[in-house]
């Protein structure tokens, strides 16, 4: 089966379970994915239940595709994502962007954990550009015409329409919000403290192992992207060690701030 050809024949399998018109896809990271439990009118299924679609297999991510009204908008939420760094390739980790898509989405809300370079733990971080570290790019191969062209602007991957709601919101709340670049690399494991101080160089604030894949598929099809990073971790060499249960915990600790941002938002967009 062609890539487009797994594209309809998901969208249909979706469209017959009743995720019929999404506004909005969320792609909800490490400890984020509360937020989908609080989706009205809810439509869930399993990851395993969905043809061409991948596996998540990190703790934290639970593996449910939730679609319903949250803030007032009709959502599709991805409670966890997928990574590179489980041995998905690209096409898999970007599939269900190119799902948002076809179903109909106009934009996508891409949050991620992320090591601090600069930022300290528990800010919330309003993502103004990305670094592709990867190595890697999602559209390598054949260009899906329908969606995009094969040599697609990333100048504004990441809408600044979105962010500008998003800071008028925070405002509002009184959630501090701050705004930076993001730098993906594939992971697994964390980055050495030279290559911190290489990406502090290169103009990072923050760095994860996820999000830029999306993104770009996102921005290839013209879908408007909102990305927010929650700083669970100085980043290496900041602080003494890092580990997974860290950035959880941290998680645990900021999900409150994020939810009800993310909800502010969501109804403004
Ligand atoms: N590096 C990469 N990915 C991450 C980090 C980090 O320090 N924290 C959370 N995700």
């Amino acid at each position: 089966m062609t890539l487009v050809e797994k594209i309809n024949e998901t969208c249909d399998f979706l469209r017959q379970k009743g995720m019929t018109a999404p506004e909005f896809g969320l792609i909800l990271g490490s400890g984020l994915g509360e937020l989908a439990e609080e989706v009205e009118n809810a439509v869930v299924l399993d990851y395993a239940d969905i043809p061409n679609w991948g596996r998540s297999t990190v703790v934290g991510h639970a593996g449910k595709l939730v679609y319903g009204d949250l803030a007032g908008r009709k959502v599709l939420a991805l409670q966890g994502r997928f990574h590179f760094y489980e041995g998905n390739p690209l096409e898999v980790v970007t599939f269900p962007v190119r799902v948002m898509k076809a179903l109909g989405c106009v934009g996508v809300l891409v949050t991620n954990a992320a090591g601090g370079i600069g930022f300290g733990p528990g800010t919330l971080m309003a993502i103004s550009d990305h670094i592709n570290m990867t190595g890697q790019n999602p559209l390598i191969g054949e260009n899906l015409d329908d969606f995009g062209p094969r040599f697609p602007d990333m100048s504004n991957a990441y809408t600044a329409d979105y962010r500008k709601t998003a800071f008028a919101v925070a405002d509002k709340l009184g959630v501090k919000l701050d705004e930076g670049v993001y730098i993906g690399v594939t992971g697994p494991c964390y980055e050495t403290p030279a290559e911190i101080r290489a990406f502090k160089t290169l103009g990072a604030d923050a760095v994860g192992m996820s999000t830029v894949p999306e993104v770009i598929v996102a921005a290839h099809s013209g879908l408007k992207v909102l990305g927010i990073s929650a700083i669970t971790n100085h980043a290496a060499g900041f602080q003494s060690e890092l580990n997974h249960e860290e950035v959880v915990a941290v998680t645990e600790r900021i999900k409150e701030d994020f939810k009800t941002l993310v909800k502010a938002i969501l109804a403004e967009l």
